[in-house]
């Protein structure tokens, strides 16, 4: 087994090949039930990032060059997110801890106090990262959608049922210029929420860092859908909701924030807007099979508007994360 630090925006087509088919051996055996990837903006999928993060890869590889296992460290200002494969077939064999291990020296190199990383229940991956020192810090429940369970007149009065006084406005691909101040104010109220959740989110939001959010997403091949419901007196954005439809796995949609500003809560805003996406996606994207989610556990309203819609619980995504000269340690030791 050979180990490198690998660099997508370089490697050669057939090794971005590799990485896929690792990639969806892992998947087969891990996540069954989710769509393969298939090999459509994958390469600037692995290589951007947003404006002040990095992302710096590994791969583990076999004289005849088949990938036996991958590993990527994104940072974002002081904190580096870790992400691990092993392929099933390979596993067992002290894969996981070599990529680990390049992973951590180089953290400790660039002097990161600690590390996180997600890992997705009902896979080996708790109990490898248990092992070696990292704590359970948050949980985040996904939820699918099945497009084929949706009862669409429910949902189209559900989108009907938008209070007066509000407009619901639909965004494809990027948002108007003249709505970014507004919408960078609604996410602001993301910040508050409750700590734990290291997932990818900056330190503030405005004008130009949305814009450069929405550029990164398009450049890596997710799609954006928005909707947005707007307060008519004051021209606010009162609400949000936010989803990608990847090219990698273009059946399966992923929703990411849906934002109610607290001032605008309990006039069913949430209810209204994830509805009309629905509809939305079902107009212009007819080969989507599936809506995933992921909330976490104690955000009440949400799972029930997620529940009226048909959300179905699937599985944990839980966060862990480890102080980086520990790690450095157990893995010496
Ligand atoms: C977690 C993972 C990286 C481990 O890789 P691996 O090559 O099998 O790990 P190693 O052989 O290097 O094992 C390292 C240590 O972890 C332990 N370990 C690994 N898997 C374990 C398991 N399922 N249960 C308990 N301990 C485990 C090993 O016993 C070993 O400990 P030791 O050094 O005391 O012997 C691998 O199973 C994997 O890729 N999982 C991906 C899961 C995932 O995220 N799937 C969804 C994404 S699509």
């Amino acid at each position: 087994m050979r180990l490198r630090e690998w660099d997508p925006a370089a490697a050669p087509a057939e090794e971005i090949a590799a990485w896929l088919e690792l990639y969806n051996a892992v998947g087969a055996h891990d996540l069954p039930n989710d769509p393969p990837w298939v090999n459509d903006h994958l390469r600037e999928y692995l290589v951007e990032t947003m404006p002040g993060e990095r992302r710096t890869c590994w791969v583990a590889q076999e004289a005849d060059g088949r990938m036996l296992g991958f590993a990527g460290l994104l940072v974002l200002s002081d904190l580096g997110v870790l992400e691990l494969y092993v392929r099933p077939d390979a596993r067992g064999n002290g894969v996981g801890r070599a990529l680990l291990a390049a992973v951590a020296d180089r953290a400790s190199v660039e002097h990161f106090s600690s590390l996180g990383v997600e890992a997705v229940g009902g896979t080996p991956a708790a109990a490898f990262y248990e092992r070696y020192g990292f704590t359970h810090v948050y949980t985040e429940m996904r939820s699918i959608l099945p497009l084929s369970h949706v009862d669409w007149k429910h949902v189209e009065e559900m989108a009907a049922g938008l209070v007066s006084g509000y407009v619901v406005q639909v965004h494809v691909g990027s948002l108007p210029e003249a709505l970014l101040p507004a919408y960078a104010e609604a996410k602001q109220v993301r910040r508050a929420d409750p700590v734990g959740d290291m997932d990818v989110r900056p330190i503030a939001y405005d004008a130009d860092r949305l814009r450069a959010s929405l550029h990164c997403l398009n450049v890596r091949g997710l799609r954006p859908y928005i909707v947005v419901a707007i307060h008519e007196r004051t021209g606010v954005v009162a609400g949000l909701t936010e989803l990608v439809v990847p090219a990698q796995h273009p059946t399966r949609a992923d929703q990411y924030d849906t934002i109610i500003v607290p001032a605008h809560n309990s006039y069913g805003l949430a209810r209204a807007i994830k509805a009309r996406m629905l509809l939305e996606l079902r107009d212009r994207q007819p080969q989507l099979r599936e809506v995933q989610t992921w909330h976490a556990t104690d955000r009440v309203q949400l799972q029930q508007v997620n529940k009226e819609l048909g959300f179905q619980a699937d599985r944990e995504w839980r966060e862990y994360e480890v102080d980086v000269d520990e790690l450095v340690a157990r893995l010496a030791a």
